[in-house]
């Protein structure tokens, strides 16, 4: 559990291999950190990951199978984690950003984006959710996108099963309230990560320490929701208050 300082001594991340997570646990402090389970779908980025960590001096760092689309596994998945011992904080890092072009002619691939990104989320969110309840503390970090804040058409596929994650991570955090555990939603923009490779880079892009920083303050400062770089929550208030005809011809 976390310790009288409020640092964490064990750390989940579903989406082990995820760049902006392993970033997130590299920046958390870790002098009690004695247990970090990076879940994902088996690769060599995941053992990179692992090795990546162990290397930057943090203990206790594993790998285990975790797939989002296969949610009939992830009851037992979360028992087993949980069952093993607290986890003080989780990181709901995995996600698809998929390729809109390629969404619209073949739907199944927008089927496998909301798959991944949505329903794969509530399913695993909801088991973390039980659990966390159960233990009376612990954060569940939801990495959701400003993309969601309002869904733009060159990227709408994703932006809605961001959408549906961020409005399922506000009401999960709702729930949990007064149960000692909490949600801090983070809505980061641009992020220089493997996902972004080879795509224009975007005003106010940030790589993933730079989230990290702001995820790590988030929870030092007991927030519910985090945006990344912070004045990007001004820019997306002023997006989401434009009509749609304006919004429409905006070159984005
Ligand atoms: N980069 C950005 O600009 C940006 C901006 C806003 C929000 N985000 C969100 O931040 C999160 C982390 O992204 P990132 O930038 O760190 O990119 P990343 O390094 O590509 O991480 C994405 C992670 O999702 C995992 N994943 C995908 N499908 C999965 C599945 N079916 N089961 C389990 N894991 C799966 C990937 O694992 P594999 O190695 O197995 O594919 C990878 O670990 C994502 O949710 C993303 O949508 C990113």
């Amino acid at each position: 559990m976390m310790d009288a300082l409020g640092e964490p001594q064990s750390v989940l991340v579903l989406g082990g291999s995820s760049e902006i997570a392993r970033a997130t646990v590299k920046a958390l402090p870790r002098a009690r950190l004695r247990r970090v389970v990076l879940a994902g779908r088996p690769s060599d980025a995941l053992d990179a990951a692992v090795a990546d960590l162990a290397e930057a001096g943090i203990s206790g760092v594993v790998a285990e199978q975790f797939d989002a689309t296969d949610t009939p596994s992830h009851g037992e998945f979360i028992d087993r984690v949980f069952t093993a011992g607290d986890v003080d904080i989780v990181i709901l890092a995995f996600g698809v950003l998929g390729d809109q072009a390629e969404a619209e002619t073949d739907p199944s691939l927008a089927v496998t984006m909301a798959t991944t990104n949505y329903t794969g989320a509530v399913s695993v969110g909801l088991h973390v959710a039980r659990r966390l309840r159960v233990q009376g503390h612990g954060v569940l970090v939801v990495l959701s996108s400003v993309a969601g804040d309002r869904a733009r058409r060159s990227n709408f596929v994703y932006g809605s099963t961001k959408a549906g994650l961020d409005a399922f991570a506000q009401g999960l955090g709702d729930a949990l309230h007064g149960s000692g555990a909490r949600v801090l939603i983070v809505r980061p923009g641009f992020v220089r990560s493997r996902m972004t490779v080879g795509l224009e880079e975007a005003p106010m892009t940030v790589d993933p320490q730079d989230v990290a920083a702001v995820v790590v303050t988030g929870l030092r400062k007991g927030k519910e929701t985090v945006y990344a770089p912070g004045p990007l929550r001004f820019v997306m208030t002023g997006l989401k208050s434009l009509p749609r005809p304006i919004f429409r011809r905006l070159p984005m």
